[in-house]
């Protein structure tokens, strides 16, 4: 790197000596306050932390009216690229101008502060807004990942008790506009929801159905609101924002994220990390607004170092497969975030289509999501960065907030494959099964010692959820829920979860979730989903179902069921849960007690010699299952 790197060795210093001072400087360094906290950690209700507890703050003013007060108006905030090629740039000044009017708009739907509001948008500019202004007024938003069903998005209107839903007409999806808004009517049909109104951006046009006294233009009701508005402090733990996430049960879990930490811990972050120069950095975190890496890494941390960002509606691969270099050809792009299944993808296409274009800009890369492996990792440095990139490996989850193990570009001496060092601040352990923390080089849990700024201040509603999902496992500690190994350089290794949640191109799917998707089918009668190794995807969905007796008597045409349980699923939860592959069996290995046996499916689903059956029931069922698989008809 041609300059000192932005973090310095000594930031690991300050935190070791004094972690929570360390933390306390950093929500100074980076966070204005209206009112000075005077405490950084309460943890009188552990493990109900409180941060920064009697400071307070507003955190859209944070993101965008401080940069504009300070002269920025005119610096870029967002470069939007939308999928059919059109272009704007929204400059800090149009984004204050922008998050007023929006403020006022939702306020006069009668929307206040601690009032939910349901984000179902997908990478517009409009959406970036919508989280600001909401955040502006303190009503915590939900964003709903685009590309959800209208039953998964009303599961979640219905758990936030959203008062307001925010969406568009459409999204540009693979060359031609998705329709959006009729997801939302379908998840409010019935009326039995908490939801006023609807606000609607336009993006792809055409038809749309409004509802009278219920929906209303988003860009009508901008026009319509004054153009200032007067933010109020809150106090730092005022709830930010609920991101649905999946667990190990079906019932999705709501993260819920408050002021100050959160966007201390990201903009501290996002600046160390990334190693901001807001002055001339393109910083292009390819991700979707919808999922936690664009609320920390798209939104607030970029926004809370002034930074200037790209924003890009689309898929990789739309018109062709070279989109993403033209667009950091085109914009100059410094910096870029995106994920290993991606960069998987890419090296599938080919390096000649990277090569075709002048990739010079970019200064350092980053990965999220997955353990990229060393392979993908030398592509990687190789083909996009140039040889002279550095990569960081950012691991942290929808729960942590912002990144927790990561390289410090400069700083560290980097390993292909490895995420590497606990943040500063940051205090991690690898444990064994009685949490025994694990010493040398070692192979066992990962667990948070220490409470963090940007932890998650609980599950929406389910208080003794949070306890039981994090806490309980090992007393005390947080349980992330990874495998990790740690080599004798001290180095942090993720090995993937060990729970049943399977991780498929970086989202995170449980394996019931799946499951009751695919009993909810009239055929099916019960059914188990294990994620097999995928060479892109990471993990891939293999489904084992057993079907019912009255079903296979009609007229059920047996080969194509596969097909109609796999968009059954898609229907149900969204195309990324869709399976794989769909397997129809007589029976599935379970233990004495029940318990279905995954380990042995996801044996049969890698293709691999299948493990110890002792402890089955009925050990006989895998020579069943295995015959049948090799009788299976082949699918798309
Ligand atoms: O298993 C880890 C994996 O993704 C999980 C968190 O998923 P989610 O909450 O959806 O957030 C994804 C984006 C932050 C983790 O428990 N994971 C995420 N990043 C990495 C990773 N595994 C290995 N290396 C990473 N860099």
């Amino acid at each position: 790197m041609a300059k000192d790197p932005v973090a310095t060795a000594d930031l690991y210093e300050r935190a070791a000596s004094d972690r929570l001072g360390f933390w306390g400087d950093m929500a100074r360094e980076n966070v204005d306050w209206d009112t000075e906290f005077t405490q950084v950690l309460d943890d009188a209700d552990a493990p109900f932390y409180r941060w920064f507890a009697d400071g307070r703050l507003n955190a859209c003013v944070n993101a965008v009216d401080r940069h504009v007060a300070a002269g920025l108006g005119d610096r870029v905030a967002f470069h939007f690229v939308g999928e059919p090629g059109d272009t704007a740039a929204m400059t800090y000044g149009d984004l204050h101008v922008q998050v007023q009017r929006a403020a006022n708009a939702i306020e006069a739907l009668g929307i206040g502060a601690g009032d939910r509001v349901v984000l179902y948008v997908p990478n517009l500019l409009e959406s970036v807004v919508a989280m600001l202004a909401c955040a502006r007024i303190g009503a915590p938003h939900s964003l709903v990942f685009s590309g959800f069903s209208s039953e998964a998005l009303r599961t979640r209107i219905d758990d936030a008790k959203a008062r307001l839903v925010i969406t568009a007409d459409g999204a540009n999806r693979r060359g031609a506009p998705a329709a959006l808004k009729p997801a939302v009517d379908a998840a409010l049909a019935g009326g039995s929801t908490s939801v006023e109104h609807v606000l609607v951006i336009r993006r792809t046009g055409g038809d749309v159905e409004m509802v009278e006294g219920r929906d209303v233009w988003w860009d009508e009701a901008l026009a319509a609101a004054p153009a200032s508005h007067e933010a109020q402090p809150f106090e730092s733990e005022q709830p930010l924002f609920i991101l649905y996430t999946s667990g190990t049960t079906g019932t999705p879990k709501g993260i819920l994220h408050t002021t100050g930490g959160y966007l201390t811990h990201v903009a501290a972050t996002a600046r160390h990390v990334f190693d901001a120069r807001p002055e001339t950095d393109v910083f292009w975190c390819a991700a979707d607004v919808g999922w936690v890496t664009g609320h920390s890494y798209i939104v607030y941390g970029p926004l809370l170092n002034a930074m200037t960002s790209v924003l890009y509606e689309g898929t990789p691969n739309t018109p062709d497969e070279s989109r993403f270099w033209q667009v950091v050809e085109t914009l100059g792009v410094t910096i870029l975030y995106t994920a290993p299944t991606t960069i998987r993808m890419f090296m599938k296409w080919g390096e000649q289509i990277p090569q075709g274009h002048d990739l010079s800009s970019l200064r350092l890369l980053g990965s999220v999501g997955e353990s990229i492996n060393p392979e993908a990792w030398r592509w990687y440095h190789r083909v996009i960065g140039g040889g002279r990139c550095p990569i960081v490996d950012t691991w942290w989850q929808t729960e942590t907030g912002g990144m927790m193990v990561s390289a410090l570009p400069g700083l560290t001496t980097l390993k292909p494959g490895s995420a590497q060092v606990p943040q500063p601040g940051i205090a991690v352990e690898v444990v064994d099964d009685e949490g025994n923390p694990l010493t040398g080089d070692t192979t066992g849990y990962l667990v948070l010692t220490e409470p963090w700024p940007g932890m998650l201040r609980g599950i929406w509603g389910d208080d003794e959820r949070y306890r039981k999902t994090y806490w309980s496992r090992f007393p005390g500690r947080y349980f992330a829920g990874d495998g990790a190994k740690r080599d004798a350089d001290g180095d942090i290794w993720l090995l993937g979860r060990v729970d049943d949640v399977m991780n498929v191109s970086g989202h995170r799917i449980s394996t019931t979730e799946v499951e009751s998707a695919l009993v909810s089918h009239p055929v099916v009668a019960e059914a188990a989903v294990v994620g097999a190794a995928d060479e892109t995807t990471g993990q891939g969905i293999v489904a084992f179902v057993i079907l019912r007796a009255e079903a296979l008597q009609g007229t059920q045409d047996l080969d194509a069921l596969p097909r109609q349980l796999r968009s059954h699923v898609a229907e149900h939860i969204s195309p990324i849960a869709k399976p794989r592959s769909v397997l129809v069996v007589e029976e599935l290995p379970k233990t004495r007690s029940g318990k279905i046996m995954r380990r042995l499916l996801r044996d049969i689903a890698e293709d691999r010699e299948v493990g110890d059956v002792s402890t089955l029931a009925d050990s006989s069922v895998m020579d069943k299952i295995s015959a049948g698989m090799s009788a299976a008809p082949p699918e798309d």
